[in-house]
Formats: structure tokens, sequence, C-alpha cells
């Protein structure tokens, strides 16, 4: 299972008070991660959406919320204006959970650069999501210096839920530095008088995320659940050269973040479910021309190779002899089609190298993979993208003095009128319209 982190993680000895995570906390069986890491999707049906982010102090962010957001959310803005930056946070958060907060802040310059210029920090990420059974988590990550060895520690995590909109909140999780507490009567959350229990525990190092350490055993199942949320995010860096070459034969089910194992994936899609795989191929039949079927194929030295068949031609054409927009085309396909959404995929400008009359349709399928389970962050610079996607689906930034703030398309009341009057939001946007105004 690719999802699934089979690393194990050792945590300190008991702490002060109870500390029994490496005593009496069974660790997840195979089994029971699994189930974790499925995080209900199996159905197609939505389990979890990220409703709001709020970022302080990370690099162009000095004080950022991005809330109602949609199942996909489009993110436009100026060059600088911050989007890679804003992609850059989930990943920051995803080094920090499967390495530790100081590698995840070393990765980036180290904490001098990463923290908005003139200012000490410390950086703060916090992100509510809502779960179709009306739960609503916070997950709040705090990182500053430890004073004395200026190492990047985790000044504060926070994992709450609440259930509807008056219950009061349960803490699952409430770490400073490397020691905190978490509840041990999970299961009664939710449940009428219930009252929570804790324990006191200690991590490894004050770097490392309590959910990482604590969401390996079996009586935290929320936060196990939570853990792997963050571990399956999908933040696409694809590369078109990492795509072409043949690659070992394999087996994969899921695109990697590069796209190095398009091939492999494509033959696991092409065995194991042909009604996915033919709608790749039936949209690479309709949008690039001359194309009629892609195979994965294993070559005598054991490598797998895709082919790429022309109807003019009797040979197909390898990967390598393809055209950039035919991979990339090919990869999305898979990435979009994988029967087993990612919880969140990401992906920066998805139109370069595509023909500018595929965009809408590949926003449509965006928003399709978010309806079948996964929430959907594209940034774009591409007026014909944003034809296709919907007004409170759009987020621009804009950098002032320095720093950015993200406006909502929706709120803006002169374009909501304009679209109304059958305006495009490409054409506004080239108009100058978005961006101008502030809501
Ligand atoms: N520590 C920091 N404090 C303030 N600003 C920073 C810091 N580190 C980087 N920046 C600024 O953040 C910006 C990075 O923006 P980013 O790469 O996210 O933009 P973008 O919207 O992706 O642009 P493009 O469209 O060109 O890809 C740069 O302009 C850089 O000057
Ligand atoms: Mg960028």
């Amino acid at each position: 299972m690719p999802y699934v982190s089979t690393r194990s993680w050792r945590l300190a000895p008991p702490g002060p008070r109870g500390g029994q995570v490496g005593g009496s906390g069974r660790s997840l069986s195979r089994r029971a991660i699994v189930e974790a890491s499925r995080f209900r999707h199996a159905g197609g049906e939505r389990e979890t959406q990220i409703e709001q982010i709020d970022i302080k102090n990370y690099r162009l962010f000095k004080r950022v919320t991005l809330s109602d957001l949609r199942p996909l959310v489009v993110v436009v803005g100026a060059n600088g204006a911050g989007k890679s930056t804003l992609f850059d946070v989930f990943s920051f958060l995803k080094d920090a959970l499967t390495q530790n907060v100081a590698s995840a802040v070393a990765k980036r310059g180290g904490f001098r650069s990463l923290v908005s210029r003139g200012h000490n920090g410390p950086i703060e990420i916090t992100i509510k999501f809502r779960e179709s059974g009306g739960r609503l988590a916070t997950y709040m990550l705090r990182v500053g210096l430890d004073g004395a060895t200026t190492r990047p520690v985790v000044e504060r995590e926070l994992l709450r839920y609440r259930r509807g909109q008056y219950g009061k909140p349960w803490h699952f999780l409430d770490f400073s530095r490397g020691s905190g507490n978490a509840i041990t009567n999970e299961a009664a959350y939710g449940q009428a008088d219930a009252k929570e229990q804790r324990e006191e525990y200690k991590l490894e190092s004050p770097d490392v995320l309590a959910i990482k350490g604590l969401g390996q055993f079996e009586k935290f199942r929320v936060v196990a659940e939570f853990r792997s949320l963050i571990e399956n995010w999908h933040i696409s860096d694809f590369h078109i050269s990492e795509a072409r070459p043949s690659a070992e034969a394999g087996f994969a089910e899921h695109l990697s973040t590069r796209g190095d194992n398009v091939a492999q994936v494509a033959q696991y899609l092409y065995e194991q479910h042909s009604d996915r795989f033919d709608l790749v191929l039936k949209s690479m039949r309709d949008r690039v021309p001359g194309i009629r079927d892609v195979k994965a194929k294993s070559t005598d030295d054991g490598r797998l190779v895709l082919q790429f068949r022309d109807g003019t031609f009797q040979d197909p054409f390898i990967a390598r002899y393809v055209s950039d927009g035919t991979i990339k085309m090919f990869a999305y396909l898979i990435l979009l089609n994988d029967p087993k959404p990612h919880p969140l995929l990401a992906i920066e400008e998805p139109e370069n190298q595509l023909y500018p009359d595929l965009l809408h349709e590949l926003s449509e399928e965006f928003r399709n993979y978010a309806r079948r389970g996964g929430q959907v962050f594209a940034s774009t610079h591409s007026p014909d993208f944003v034809n296709g996607v919907k007004l409170d689906e759009v987020f621009w930034l804009v950098k002032e003095d320095g720093f950015s703030t993200a406006y909502r398309a929706s709120k803006h009341e002169l374009l909501v009128k304009l679209l109304r009057e059958g305006d495009s939001l490409g054409a506004l946007w080239k108009q100058g319209f978005l961006g101008k105004t502030a809501p």
C-alpha cells in the first residue's frame, strides 16, 4: 500500500504522569492502519474537506485566511503573489509529519528565511476540516525556535474536534515542545454527557509532531486517521522529463508526485480498473489528435515503457518521442482517474503545455475528482482554465507592501453582476477585474 507509512516511530519512555504510549498503547495492526488510511473514502463519498486555512508568519503570508473553501479551489495572482507558497504550506505540513519540523524548516532554507521578513515568528498554520458526519476538526501547528538551541521546535500542536454547532470541542491532542496530553477515551466522543479523559505523554523529541508519535497506536484512532489524511495529500511536482523514460517494472497504484511511475500506474489501471482506463483512453482520443491507443509495455530487460499508437502509423511511438503536452495530459488523466482519490490534490499551473481549448474540460475533470472524494487546489495563470471554474471556487492573492492577502472572487459584487450578465470570468480577469478591487 503506497498510501500507508509502515515506519514505526518510537516514543520516549513514559512521561511523568501516565505516559503509557510505549507500554499499554498497542501498535496499530496493519489492517487498522489500512482502514484508517482509507479514511472512509471507499464509497466515493466525501468524508473530509478543508474549510479554512489560516497562515501566520510563513514567508509572504504574514497573516492570511482562506475561508469557505469548496471541493475545488482555484488560486490566481500575479507573479510572486504567493501561489506556490500556499502550496508549499501543504508540503511543509506533510514534511513536518513524515520527517520532523526541524528538517521541514531546514529544507526551506532555515527558520530565518521561512518566517515573514521583519518578524520573528512563530510560524502558525491552522487547518479546519469538515467531515460528512458534521464534525468540525481544527489542527493547529505553531513552530518557533528553541531559545537555548535555536533549533525549530513545535511550540504548540492542537487537534480539536467539535460535533455540531454548539457542542464543546474536545482537544484530542494538545502538545508543546515534545510533551502534552491526549484523550484516552476517544470512543466516548459525541456521547451525551461524556467527559474527556486525558493522559500526559512525552514524544521522543520537541520537533516531532504528536500526530505522528501517537497516530500509530490503536487507541488513538482519530489521531491516526488525521495523520493518514495528511500523509495521503498529493502535492504535484510533475516533471515531464521524469515521466518519459521507461520505468522499472513494478507495481504502483497512485501516481507519484513527480510522475515518474506513470507507466506502472497506467498498467495497474489497465489490469485492475479497466473502466477507469477506458475513460483515460477516450479522453486522450478526444483531445490529442491522432492518438488511438496508449499501452504500458514490458521490455525484454524487465522495464516498462509507455507506447502511444497514432492512427496513421503502424508502429507506436514510445513516450520519449511523443509531445510534452501528450505526456502531460496522459499523466493528468491517470492521476484524475485514480479509483481512490487523494484527500487533497494540489496542482500548480495545470495549463502549461496544454492546448487552451482543453483547459475548460480539465477544470471540469478536477471538479469531478473533487466530487469523488478528493479536494483539489489548483493555481493558474490561464483565463481559459478559469472559464471552466465557478466564482466561489476562485481566490486571488494580492501582494502589497511585501505581504499577500487572499480575496474571494464571489465577494466581489461587480464581478458577480458582470458574470450574471453573461461575461466570462476569464475575459473579466484579462480586463483587470480580478485583483483591482478589494472585496
Ligand atoms: N520570508 C519571506 N518574507 C516575505 N516574503 C517572502 C519571504 N520569502 C519569500 N518571499 C517572497 O514570496 C514570493 C514567493 O512567491 P511565490 O513563489 O509563492 O509566487 P507565485 O504566486 O507562485 O508566483 P509565480 O506566478 O511567479 O509562480 C517572492 O516574491 C518572495 O519575494
Ligand atoms: Mg509559482
